[in-house]
């Protein structure tokens, strides 16, 4: 009788925390074997209906499938949707698309929604002198100049990629992009200086890339008749303001703020997509 009294209080605690309903996700991230093995209880009682197992860490343990909630608990990681862009540094669509269209949406949905690659190349071509790669561009020498930069930026930066588009972008909205390197990088990416920009951009890496991004530009199938050539998932998004839409249809994770709601840069999307047709 003494026993059953005794244990009165620590039953009614427990069958307090069986009818919280849902788990908290604190109490997931607690759900521990250490934890457990501190504290055993003697004879662990499945009382949960089978649909409410996972329902909390401590049910999950008694009904001894903590193993299999653990993994229902466990976020499952969802790829970003992959979006190309095929452009050139002083043609008016790109620079519109990326500064109007790619860039806004990309800030609205972040890396984890979006992995973008961007190709700098365009309408130019290579051709081989004597062993190493020259490049001629749509719209001159400057151009060609402006390509290379952003390839090198793009390379020096590597992981960084939110600076390296942050350049990019700076760049291709400039009303003066000749002289836009130096403050687009004073203010995007200071870890990177001028001088390691022209070292690649006047160097061997430049050539490299740039003769990397040619031959993705020309391996393209079906090649691309337009720039900006805009491939999302390896298709060609025909109509550039429904790159948003697009992104949101495909991403396979949680349904992001900026797709379900019918915000103003959905609007706006949806403004420019009626007057580019
Ligand atoms: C992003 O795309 C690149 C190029 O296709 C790929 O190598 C990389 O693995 C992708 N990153 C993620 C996180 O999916
Ligand atoms: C290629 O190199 C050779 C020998 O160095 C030189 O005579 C020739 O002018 C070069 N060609 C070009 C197109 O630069
Ligand atoms: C979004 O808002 C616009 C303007 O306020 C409205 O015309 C349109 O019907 C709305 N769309 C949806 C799907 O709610």
């Amino acid at each position: 009788m003494a026993l059953v009294t005794a244990w009165a209080p620590l039953a009614s605690l427990l069958l307090l925390l069986l009818l919280v309903p849902g788990v908290p996700s604190q109490s997931r991230s607690r759900c521990h074997p250490q934890l457990h093995r501190k504290f055993p209880l003697t004879k662990p009682v499945c009382t949960q209906p089978v649909y409410n197992w996972c329902s909390s860490c401590d049910s999950a343990r008694r009904c001894q499938t903590r193993t299999e909630c653990l993994a229902l608990w466990r976020p499952q990681p969802v790829s970003p949707v992959s979006v190309k862009l095929f452009y050139e540094a002083l043609c008016p669509s790109s620079r519109f698309f990326t500064s109007m269209v790619l860039f806004p949406t990309w800030a609205l949905l972040g890396d984890d929604v979006m992995n973008i690659t961007l190709v700098p190349f365009g309408n130019a071509k290579e051709t081989q002198v004597n062993g190493t790669w020259e490049f001629t561009c749509q719209h001159g020498e400057l151009e060609c100049e402006l390509n290379m930069v952003q390839t090198c930026v793009l390379y020096l930066l590597g992981r960084e990629f939110p600076n390296a588009f942050a350049v990019v972008n700076c760049m291709m909205s400039a009303a003066n992009p000749k002289n836009s390197l130096k403050p687009c990088l004073k203010i995007y990416a200071p870890q990177i200086s001028m001088h390691d920009v022209m070292k690649c951009v006047t160097g061997p890496q430049g050539k490299e890339m740039m003769h990397e991004n040619a031959m993705m530009t020309n391996h393209l199938s079906p090649p691309h008749t337009f720039i900006p050539w805009i491939l999302v998932e390896e298709s060609r998004l025909e109509n550039p303001a429904e790159l948003l839409d697009t992104v949101c249809h495909l991403y396979q994770g949680e349904v992001p703020d900026a797709c379900k709601r019918n915000t103003t840069f959905h609007q706006k999307m949806n403004l420019l997509a009626a007057n580019l047709q």
